[in-house]
């Protein structure tokens, strides 16, 4: 199977528009050694496959189909490469790129969990605005991990698994979640059998996503927040790295700690990295002792074979 990473960065992207941090203003003036990402997304297909799944649809998503020739094999007048889209919640980080994917003839094929549908058709209604333009073929996520497929994507299995993390701020359930609002995905080489547990928002450690992780070949995990308070530190906000459902890095029964329970040969690899977190900074103790650990930062643009 064959990954690309479309965009590294959390919510607001690094730079952030707005942003004056020790990272987004040195990544623009050249004084931290950093690069730029966009807003989360990943494709994966089978190796031989020019048929994709689109993991999230990114607010930048123009950008990353522009910056991915892959994704555009054009086969006819009017093509992509996307044969199918999933999200794993309804994240504005995660969703607004629907909007952007309009101009297709038939309905766009997606993927998502009962209350995701509700939030992106109620609170932030994308897939009825959608209605208007291409339309939606929605496909249910099972929850208690049913395998499925996407018909247009070849080879390739997906299999959910709720996460404790948070909806969006416009969810009626923001503070009090439901099953669904989040989930991770284990996705299969139905050739191969080679694992990816993809899971950019990932709020708390339980026994269901160690065994995730356990059996995998490659994890791609929440990479948002080094500490809890990040972003109380700098100033940005009043809420914690888990209050706002992502697990820090560092700390005890951080992100870190998790990582180091796997076997060697899994590669791990933080995705979904918030502008503030200090692993950007390519010359930080921080990101140092992330790469003494064995654990990578995702960066946008990376190729990788699992
Ligand atoms: C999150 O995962 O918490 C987000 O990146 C929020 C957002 O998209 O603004
Ligand atoms: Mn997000
Ligand atoms: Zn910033």
């Amino acid at each position: 199977m064959k990954l690309i990473v479309l965009g590294a960065s959390a919510g607001g992207g690094f730079p952030q528009w707005n942003c004056n941090c020790r990272n987004c203003a040195g990544v623009r003036d050249g004084s931290v050694r950093a690069k730029p990402r966009t807003q989360s997304s990943i494709c994966v297909a089978a190796d031989d496959s020019p048929d994709w799944a689109l993991l999230n649809a990114s607010p930048d998503i123009l950008q990353q189909i522009k910056a991915t020739p892959a994704l555009q094999p054009a086969r006819a007048l009017r093509d992509t490469g996307i044969g199918g889209v999933l999200l794993v919640d309804g994240q504005i980080d995660h969703a607004t790129g629907l909007f952007m994917l309009r101009e297709q003839k038939t309905p766009m094929a997606l993927w998502c969990t009962d209350p995701v549908h509700e939030d992106l058709s109620t609170g932030n209604p994308v897939l009825r605005v959608l209605e208007h333009y291409c339309g939606v073929d929605r496909q249910h996520i099972p929850l208690d991990g049913t395998p499925f497929r996407m018909p247009k994507v070849p080879g390739i299995e997906f299999s959910a698994l709720p996460l404790s993390s948070k909806a969006a701020p416009y969810s009626p359930h923001r503070e009090a979640s439901v099953a669904g609002d989040n989930v991770g995905v284990t996705i299969t080489d139905l050739n191969s059998g080679r694992k990816l547990f993809y899971a950019p928002g990932l709020g708390a450690r339980t026994p269901e996503v160690h065994a995730r992780l356990l059996a995998a070949d490659c994890v791609m995990v929440d990479g948002t927040f080094w500490t809890d308070d990040e972003m109380i530190a700098a100033g940005l906000s009043t809420r914690t790295a888990r209050d706002i459902g992502h697990l820090p890095q560092s700390g005890p029964d951080g992100m870190m700690e998790w990582l180091d329970e796997l076997p060697r040969h899994v590669r791990k690899i933080l995705i979904h990295i918030n502008n503030t977190n200090p692993i950007l900074d390519e010359a930080s103790a921080e990101r140092a002792e992330l790469t003494r650990r064995g654990i990578e930062v995702a960066e946008d643009g990376w190729l990788i074979h699992i």
